[in-house]
């Protein structure tokens, strides 16, 4: 069971977490973007406040390659660190993921290649985007030699998790929107994955509605806007925490690698592609529920956005994210779409409730660049 905290005015919580922690030195993994923020100073008078030294890392890059945390573990060992804190979007908290996986690995730059020795560090993780959801799930995403990897081990679920609506405030309104919109995929592909179950969709419902309640107070940065939009974020990592993702993420990957593009945003794409198709095609559902269970979650998700009906969610979501970001205005060549094709999970499909052939992706892909329309 996580942690939850919200974050006072001088961080009180934090001096409580900190001090029940009983640990010396913290190893600290956090991006340069943390300077910007109040809890830069909190951690700076950490050791004045709690007697634990503060270590920071920052050697690594926005999709962390798995070296970093072979690095990270030898600086945690260098200085005698007994506890990993995260302040970052999801970067930060799936390298301080794997510093983790590596602590008690035979070989730790073989550690995503072996069973997790699990251990019990304490893990604070401050996530300063409300989109990754990185601190509710359970599972660390990296590259390993340009290669994209999964670590997957229950000890790798942070053990408490602060929310602090300051993080959010000095957000871009490009990241801001787009890790927004990575949490309403997050909500939108658990909710109808073939694994969901009651828990995983109240949580996704709950994600949606937080969402559509706070987005304008969260553009506009205020207190309570940027807290539930936190709160909204680990909602949907909550749900993919159970589920996974879908194919909205499968496909949105090589969009963000070939076209520049942000992941949330690239997802959001990806869904508003996905979900007029999804929802004409009843006939080629796999899930074993039914036909009627998915029309169902299409409900569901219409109300939980604040939209009437099923029939109107494809046009309703499709007009909440062009109100956000745009298309992508660059149309494809037939091999960059063959090259997009090819380059879907499949494990990632695996959890798609409705049936979708290489046609139907290329297809997808073709609309969402703007070449030609899906029949
Ligand atoms: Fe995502």
């Amino acid at each position: 069971m996580q942690t939850l905290m919200t974050a006072t005015t001088d961080y009180t919580e934090l001096d409580g977490y900190f001090a029940a922690a009983d640990a010396k030195c913290v190893l600290l993994v956090c991006g340069g973007s943390i300077r910007k923020l109040r809890l830069n100073t909190y951690f700076e008078t950490l050791e004045q406040r709690c007697g634990i030294r503060v270590v920071r890392f920052s050697d690594f890059n926005p999709n962390p390659d798995f070296s970093s945390a072979v690095k990270g573990l030898a600086t945690y060992r260098a200085n005698g660190c007994d506890m990993l804190a995260a302040v970052g979007g999801g970067s930060a908290i799936d390298v301080a993921k794997c510093i983790k996986l590596c602590i008690n690995a035979r070989d730790p730059e073989q550690a995503l290649h072996q069973p997790p020795v699990p251990n019990t560090v304490p893990f604070l993780a401050i996530p300063t985007t409300a989109g990754s959801g990185s601190e509710a799930t359970h599972f660390a995403v990296v590259y390993e030699n340009g290669v994209k990897q999964s670590a997957e081990d229950d000890s790798l679920l942070p053990d408490a998790v602060l929310f602090d609506p300051d993080a959010l405030k000095t957000l871009p309104p490009y990241q801001k929107k787009s890790t927004m919109l990575d949490a309403v995929c997050h909500a939108v592909e658990s909710y109808w994955s073939l694994h969901s179950d009651a828990d995983s969709m109240k949580d996704a419902a709950a994600a949606l509605r937080l969402i559509a309640a706070n987005k304008d107070d969260y553009l506009a940065g205020t207190d309570t806007g940027c807290r539930n939009m936190l709160k909204a974020a680990h909602f949907a990592g909550k749900a993919i925490n159970v589920t996974k993702t879908t194919a909205g993420h499968a496909m949105c990957y090589q969009l963000t690698m070939h076209y520049g593009i942000s992941h949330g945003h690239a997802a959001a794409l990806c869904v508003k592609a996905l979900l007029p198709f999804m929802t004409a095609h009843p006939d080629l559902c796999i899930d074993t529920r039914g036909a009627a269970h998915l029309h169902q979650v299409y409900t569901e998700i219409a109300e939980a956005m604040g939209c009437t009906t099923a029939a109107e969610l494809p046009t309703f979501f499709a007009a909440f994210v062009d109100s956000l970001l745009p298309g992508i205005e660059t149309p494809a060549a037939a091999a960059e779409l063959d090259m997009l094709t090819c380059s879907v999970n499949a494990d990632r499909l695996g959890n798609h409730p409705v049936q979708l052939t290489a046609d139907t992706i290329r297809q997808l892909y073709a609309q969402i660049l703007e070449k030609e329309q899906m029949p």
